[in-house]
């Protein structure tokens, strides 16, 4: 039977990282996938988590299951994490997940058990496994328009234009905060003119949080989630634990269903432990677990806090550094938008010609659609770069 298997389109992202391997050259730099990097080109294992394994290496007695939903004081800790005070506890059915790509399957499998004749609006663009898996599962997708690239800001008119199109029973997907491919996000008073719409519209919206912490801050960062679960009757949250605490392989995140009628969280949470059940049993626990302690335990916690404060600021110091070496090259301020971009992307709104062209003569890569990993610099790339930009004359 698998002489009928059709190849498959490959992951634009994953397809740079293999590239970028392969090449000799020793002066390349990547800027491809969503992965932070220190000064010296290393994704470190942050302090707290290697604290913690440590301490898990000595406490941990038992490798058995946990539970269908994972271990509930994960749970617990992420969703006060996320969701603050934003709603009562109760309201919340929470399954973990392999990490935040398994929550946003999750999460869509939901959808469909729910509603098989949902559509799912995406921000266009939006990240290109969003689209891969909805297209895999079969679920109806509408793009909304959500990047301006004249301003490189968001086209706030167009997209509530576009979702005025959604009808009730329709999902809205946005990204919590540090909008993945484009770096671009809404403001305050733009999320709640977004929510006022959707509640107009009787549209759930679904949340994929993957940055929290990388873009103003921990808590600023989930200002827009937590409005959303405030306001609005039902959400679904897909957060990861990837970025945040760098345990990429350890495939960490969680999905969260948010209703306001708290009768409902027992049907909520056993369709999310069926979900588990049917597509993996049981989700992995070592990520997990280590996320726990480092969030429980005041010192880690704190020591974390700390970490995640310094990365973010390394990324803001590489934004206005680059922001100023291409306003100092170029003479104008076309690129002041790098500086206001948040989170570990934005995209430079330049053709995939020039994108490729960057990639032959510097080797420089960022994915097609001009997208560059912002963490994948460093001071002294940061004027190559710069150079090579002006130099493909974007
Ligand atoms: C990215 O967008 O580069 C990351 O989220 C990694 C991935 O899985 O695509």
């Amino acid at each position: 039977m698998f002489e009928t298997l059709k190849e498959q389109p490959a992951d634009k992202i994953l397809m740079l990282m293999q590239a970028f391997k392969e090449d000799p050259r020793e002066d390349k730099i990547d800027l491809g996938v969503g992965v932070y990097k220190d000064a010296t080109g290393n994704t470190p294992v942050m302090r707290a988590i290697k604290a913690a394994e440590k301490q898990l290496w000595e406490v941990e007695t038992t490798k058995a299951y946990t539970g269908l939903a994972g271990d509930p004081a994960y749970g617990d800790a992420m969703i006060a994490l996320v969701l603050g005070d934003a709603v009562p506890r109760a309201n919340v059915a929470a399954a973990a997940t392999p990490g935040g790509t398994g929550a946003v399957r999750q999460a869509f499998d939901m959808i469909k058990m729910a509603n098989p004749a949902a559509r799912v609006f995406v921000s266009d663009p939006t990240w290109p496994n969003h689209l891969s898996i909805l297209k895999h599962m079969q679920i109806e997708t509408v793009m909304y328009r959500y990047f301006d690239n004249e301003t490189r800001g968001v086209d706030f008119d167009g997209m509530m234009a576009d979702l005025d199109q959604v009808r009730a029973g329709d999902v809205v997907l946005v990204h919590g905060c540090c909008h993945n491919p484009t770096g671009a996000n809404l403001n305050m008073g733009q999320w709640k003119e977004l929510v006022a719409l959707l509640l107009k519209k009787g549209a759930t919206p679904m949340v994929d949080i993957a940055y929290q912490g990388f873009g103003d801050g921990l808590e600023e960062d989930a200002q827009a989630v937590r409005l959303i679960a405030k306001s609005c009757p039902e959400v679904l949250i897909a957060a990861s634990c990837s970025k945040n605490f760098g345990i990429y392989r350890e495939r960490t995140g969680l999905l969260m269903a948010v209703s306001n009628d708290a009768s409902r969280q027992k049907m909520n949470q056993g369709t999310l432990n069926y979900l588990n059940r049917q597509n993996f049993s049981f989700p992995p626990d070592h990520g997990a677990r280590l996320v726990t302690m480092v969030l429980t335990d005041p010192a880690l916690r704190a020591d974390w806090m700390a970490e995640l404060e310094e990365v973010r600021n390394s990324m803001l110091g590489l934004r206005e550094q680059l922001a100023s070496e291409l306003q100092r090259l170029s003479g104008s301020d076309r690129f002041g938008f790098i500086a206001q971009h948040r989170g570990m992307f934005s995209r430079l709104g330049t053709t995939p010609e020039l994108v490729e062209k960057l990639r032959a003569d510097h080797g420089i890569y960022m994915v097609g659609d001009s997208r560059l990993n912002i963490a994948g610099l460093n001071k002294t790339t940061v004027p190559i770069l710069a150079a090579a930009i002006i130099k493909a004359g974007i």
